[in-house]
């Protein structure tokens, strides 16, 4: 079957990342129509809009997305493309996986979590003024709404997928009622779901108990803010930004993207891991029912990072993105 989907390669080393993985998805034998659509700087560079309306439409026709990462200029310029993008699709959840890979140098040998992230609102919402000069206001937005939404989400991909514990991430004790609205949802969802263990942890201990026993968890759920760092915080878990993928997903909606951002140190150098965006390909594929490739580029993506041969710098290896491509093609 051919399948439609936007491809946005974004800004930084986004190109050649999207390069990598959509030459990869060619040597699995997937047959799909790419369509290419710019964001952030590079659109705004080529006189477009950071977020062009065009894309929205194009991820609204075809309902799935592959996404490179986009810049988002610190303290000044465009608001996040990303924010806007999750906002203007309703991509309510930030699934992130995090697991060993084999032949990745790390801490964990055998770490297999989930990281479940609000998407939409907490402190995202964008809502910022100046009360008087000197003293600024950042609104952080949780709802009932959004915070049992994502709870359901949570709960359902665990039930679906194996696992057995779902942890609400929060910081209730000083965000009573915030944070205490995000729980309250989580702990009343965990009702509906007696076969998994529902517990609770403050965000500060869970990142302590994550660095010294990250088996501790399965599922972790979290609103927005504390989703962002954590995951950041399990990608140098299992070898760092290089290798973590994630998909933000909504009703009938689905954008899949790497963890990383968009690398200015090492962007137009041909450096870059392709491997945290073809793991995202991954859960796309599996996502269009394309699960034959999915198992097949995983398999391959295994030989290569075992084989040591065609490992990228991050993981301690002198081969390009082009060449760890050329690997993963060659054995596909
Ligand atoms: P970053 O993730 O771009 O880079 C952090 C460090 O990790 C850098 O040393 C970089 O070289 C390394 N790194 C990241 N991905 C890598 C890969 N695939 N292979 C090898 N090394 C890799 O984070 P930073 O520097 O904080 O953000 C840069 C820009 O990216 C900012 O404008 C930020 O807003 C944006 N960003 C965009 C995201 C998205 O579009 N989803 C997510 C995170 C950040």
């Amino acid at each position: 079957m051919a399948h439609t989907i936007t491809l946005i390669p974004g800004d930084g080393i986004g190109p050649e990342v999207t390069r990598a993985v959509v030459r990869i998805i060619d040597a699995a034998g997937v047959r799909i129509t790419w369509e290419q659509e710019d964001a952030g700087q590079t659109a705004v560079e080529r006189g477009g809009d950071p977020l062009p309306a065009s894309l929205v439409d194009s991820v609204r026709r075809n309902k799935v997305a592959l996404k490179g990462p986009v810049t988002t200029p610190i303290g000044r310029g465009f608001t996040s493309v990303n924010v806007g993008l999750r906002k203007a699709l309703d991509l309510f959840a930030n699934l992130r996986p995090v697991f060993s890979l084999p032949g990745v140098p790390a801490r964990f040998g055998d770490l297999d979590l989930v990281l479940v992230r609000e998407n939409t609102e907490d402190l995202y919402s964008g809502l910022e003024h100046e009360v008087v000069p000197g003293v600024m206001v950042s609104m952080k937005v949780i709802t009932q709404t959004a915070s049992t939404r994502i709870a359901r989400f949570a709960f359902e991909h665990a039930r679906r997928n194996g696992r057995t514990r779902v942890t609400g991430v929060h910081k209730a004790n000083i965000m009573k009622m915030g944070d205490g609205l995000f729980l309250s949802c989580a702990r009343q969802m965990a009702k509906e779901y007696p076969e998994i263990t529902y517990d609770e942890r403050i965000v500060d201990a869970t990142c302590m108990h994550l660095v010294m026993h990250p088996e501790m968890f399965d599922v972790l759920l979290m609103p927005n803010l504390y989703g962002d760092i954590v995951s950041d915080l399990c990608a140098g878990l299992v070898g760092g930004l290089g290798v973590v993928g994630s998909a933000n997903l909504g009703r009938d909606m689905a954008v899949f993207e790497a963890v990383h951002g968009t690398a200015p140190d090492i962007a137009g150098q041909d450096l870059a891991n392709p491997t945290a965006l073809l793991l995202s390909a991954i859960m796309m594929l599996q996502h269009i029912g394309e699960g034959e490739a999915a198992t097949s580029i995983r398999q391959a993506l295994a030989t290569v990072l075992t084989d040591g041969r065609a490992r990228t710098r991050d993981l301690g290896g002198a081969a390009t993105t082009t060449a760890f491509a050329d690997a993963v093609c060659a054995v596909l």
